[in-house]
């Protein structure tokens, strides 16, 4: 809508009627929501309630019951395991437990993903490592085994991981779960650098009351299977859900 001065974006993932289920336990039942380039999205809602689920069907880590997923306009729900691979070269996912290989070091946790969907050379992957731990701020941090880091530690290595093959699009599953406030607000400092100056489009879930203030563009809120709320930070304030209102008051569900 030119004439009012407002860009209307495309949106980069666009998610139709999802139906996500374990068996015969449904966890999204009929999920419609667009995600927007350049925007940081939070996933909210009470635990178990499929958030994690939610992030998991995107990626096809969990196939959705029905429905349909598009990245950049295309769906991806029927694509072949090949094309899928390319859309998947282009994300990034910070998952929840953090997942880093426990018995190799820092360093070659970072460089599977350059060494597997890459055919880089050595020289190649091993400034890649650097910059990306330097982006982090684990640059010191490099030859050390996971177990011999801290909690927030353990997340900005997976970050980094996360980040190696320069996504355009970064999931994170609770990146300030069990982070004390201050680790906690400099990694919210590093996601918001990440999209301001990288451009990337961030979907985070998170319960972190500071941090949703600190970096959400747009809220989705997750409910009994439903979207009760998609839209603003403001909007989801003022809309009047007492589920919502309940989180915002209280800092939990
Ligand atoms: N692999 C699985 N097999 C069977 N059921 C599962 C599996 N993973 C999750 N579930 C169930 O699906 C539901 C949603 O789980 P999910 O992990 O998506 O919740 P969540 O919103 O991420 O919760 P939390 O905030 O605790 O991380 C829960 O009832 C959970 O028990
Ligand atoms: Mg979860």
């Amino acid at each position: 809508m030119i004439g009012e001065g407002i860009i209307t974006k495309e949106p980069v993932i666009r998610i139709r009627d999802l139906v996500a289920k374990y068996g015969e336990l449904t966890v999204l039942d009929g999920i419609s929501v667009d995600i927007y380039p350049g925007e940081i999205t939070v996933i909210l809602g009470g635990s178990g309630c499929g958030k994690t689920t939610m992030l998991k069907n995107m990626l096809r880590l969990y196939e959705p019951a029905a429905g349909s997923v598009t990245f950049w306009g295309e769906e991806t729900l029927t694509m072949g395991e090949n094309e899928f691979y390319e859309v998947l070269k282009r994300t990034g996912m910070l998952f929840q437990n953090g997942a880093l290989l426990n018995s190799i070091s820092v360093y070659e946790n970072i460089s599977i993903p350059l060494e597997m969907h890459t055919n880089l050379s050595r020289k190649v992957i091993d400034r890649i490592i650097r910059v990306k731990l330097d982006l982090v701020g684990l640059g010191n941090a490099i030859h050390r085994l996971p177990s011999e880091l801290s909690g927030g530690m353990k997340k900005r290595a997976s970050l980094a991981r996360a980040l190696a093959m320069d996504p355009q699009i970064l999931f994170c599953d609770e990146p300030s779960a069990g982070l004390d406030p201050v680790t906690s607000e400099s990694l919210d400092t590093l996601i918001l650098n990440l999209k301001h100056q990288l451009k990337m489009t961030i979907v985070i879930v998170t319960h972190e009351l500071a941090s949703i203030h600190r970096i959400a563009d747009k809220i989705i809120f997750l409910d009994g299977g439903k979207m009760l709320f998609n839209g603003s930070l403001e909007g989801a304030k003022r809309a009047g859900i007492s589920q919502i209102d309940h989180f915002f008051e209280v800092g939990r569900f």
